[in-house]
């Protein structure tokens, strides 16, 4: 039975939740490997509506085990707020599992990420300001806390005064700030010991057992490819690696365990936060694309920068994480416009270019070239079968396939559960 990854093939907000949940069914765990409550799935179940930052969204699935794998920052108070949401709205979440390797979030890292930012003026990354960069920075400096460490007191109070040493020197001489008292970090973190411990596992162990046993196991990644800290457009990044790799390194299984992986892809492309975005539409189509399709941050409530789809990232894309599926979404978005522009390579400084180009400065000056696909004007959120689409839709979706180099496997037509055609079988 397969290990599937499925990751944003963009910048993140390609729509992940609807496909997760769409396999939510058949799937045994869904692991998050990688970032924090950066993320934002929405997740619609019948006439209800649900926004997860942190959360796999397998925790919606009844039959499903959701996992927080190690790779993954945890800001308990964000976490535990985020169950007691969803148990109010009378979801289960009492299977959820959490790796005691996965570092935390406190919240010196929150007002860390937002006081950086601000010193950063006009070239600040536009952070979702959740402390996740600082969370990270103190994993690789090792000076991080980790869940396992808010169950020891004395190893916790010795790694936060670790912590602190340094960082109440940056807050008050640099940025003029006060310093933290460690005794109340130290009672915060211990304050969520009971309410975690029973959420708190061996993750590793436990998902090579599944996988060895032939359960369906699906990884989830938080951001896109274009977000990945070695692979996206650094430094406009996020801290940690969304990539498929990363669903091995944040978890804690070998890649000759996983099967599948699916990346997820808009009819368009969006970006939320600064740097570059070739195919950025500053006009009425930038504008009507945003407010079609409910371009606006789960997590931040920003909005969000809309454009033409790029072909040479969905490529980049398929190269870096070795895709073997794309999950197109938003399809509908499109419909009414007369024709399509869709970017098929760049130019830079006069050349054409059909791959990303790994220099930043290049990358800043890529203008798109363009293809133009004819439209449909005919609804399809009742398409059932790539076949009843109309047939200009079939045509961008099969370009859009040759373009990218792998298989489009399902698409979506609209945001409830059953507007996704399927073309192939995840499983
Ligand atoms: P951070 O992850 O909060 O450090 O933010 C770094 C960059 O990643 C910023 O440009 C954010 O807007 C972007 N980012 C982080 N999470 C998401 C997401 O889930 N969707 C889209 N952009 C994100």
């Amino acid at each position: 039975m397969p290990a599937l990854v499925l990751l944003g093939a963009q910048w993140g907000d390609e729509g992940k939740g609807k496909a997760t949940d769409l396999l939510g069914g058949s799937v045994d765990y869904v692991v998050r490997y990688q970032g924090g409550n950066n993320a934002g799935h929405t997740v619609v179940v019948g006439d209800q509506k649900y926004a997860l930052h942190l959360l796999p969204s397998g925790i919606l699935s009844p039959g499903c085990t959701p996992v927080i794998g190690n790779g993954v920052v945890v800001d308990p108070a964000v976490l535990l707020s985020e169950l007691s949401g969803l148990n109010a709205r009378g979801i289960d979440t009492s299977k959820l599992l959490i790796s005691g390797n996965a570092h935390l979030i406190t919240p010196y890292h929150t007002t860390l990420d937002k006081v950086t930012e601000r010193f950063l003026g006009k070239r600040k990354i536009g952070t979702t300001g959740r402390g996740i960069g600082p969370a990270y920075a103190d994993k690789i400096n090792r000076v991080g806390i980790r869940v396992q460490d808010i169950f020891d007191e004395s190893i916790l109070r010795q790694k936060v005064e670790a912590a602190l040493d340094f960082k109440n020197q940056v807050l008050a001489k640099l940025y003029n700030r006060r310093a933290i008292a460690v005794e109340q970090v130290v009672e915060e973190l211990l304050g969520y010991a009971d309410q975690l411990s029973g959420f708190v596992a061996d993750t590793t162990l436990l998902l090579n057992n599944a996988i060895d046993d032939g359960k369906v196991v699906l990884f989830e990644g938080g951001q896109g490819t274009l977000l990945d800290v070695d692979h996206g457009t650094y430094p406009f990044v996020t801290s940690s690696n969304p990539t498929a790799g990363g669903a091995c390194t944040g978890t804690g299984v070998g890649p000759t365990k996983i099967n599948r992986v699916i990346g997820i892809l808009k009819a368009y492309t969006t970006r939320v936060g600064a740097g570059p975005f070739p195919t950025e539409l500053l006009d009425e189509d930038g504008d009507k694309l945003r407010t079609i399709g409910g371009e606006r941050g789960v997590t931040t409530g920003r909005d969000r920068r809309c454009g033409w789809f790029d072909a040479v990232i969905a490529r980049y894309a398929t190269r870096v994480n070795g895709l073997t599926d794309f999950f197109l979404t938003k399809l509908d978005v499109l419909t009414g416009w007369e024709r399509i522009p869709v970017c098929v390579a760049y130019e830079i400084d006069g050349k054409r270019v059909d791959e990303l180009p790994y220099s930043q400065t290049d990358f800043h000056h890529a203008k798109p070239i363009y293809e133009t696909l004819p439209g449909w004007s005919e609804d399809i959120t009742q398409a059932k079968s790539f076949d009843q689409l109309p047939k200009n839709a079939q045509k961008y979706v099969s370009a859009l396939e040759e373009m990218s180099g792998a298989p489009i496997s399902a698409i979506g037509v609209g945001p409830g559960r059953d507007e996704t055609i399927q073309i192939n079988s995840f499983l």
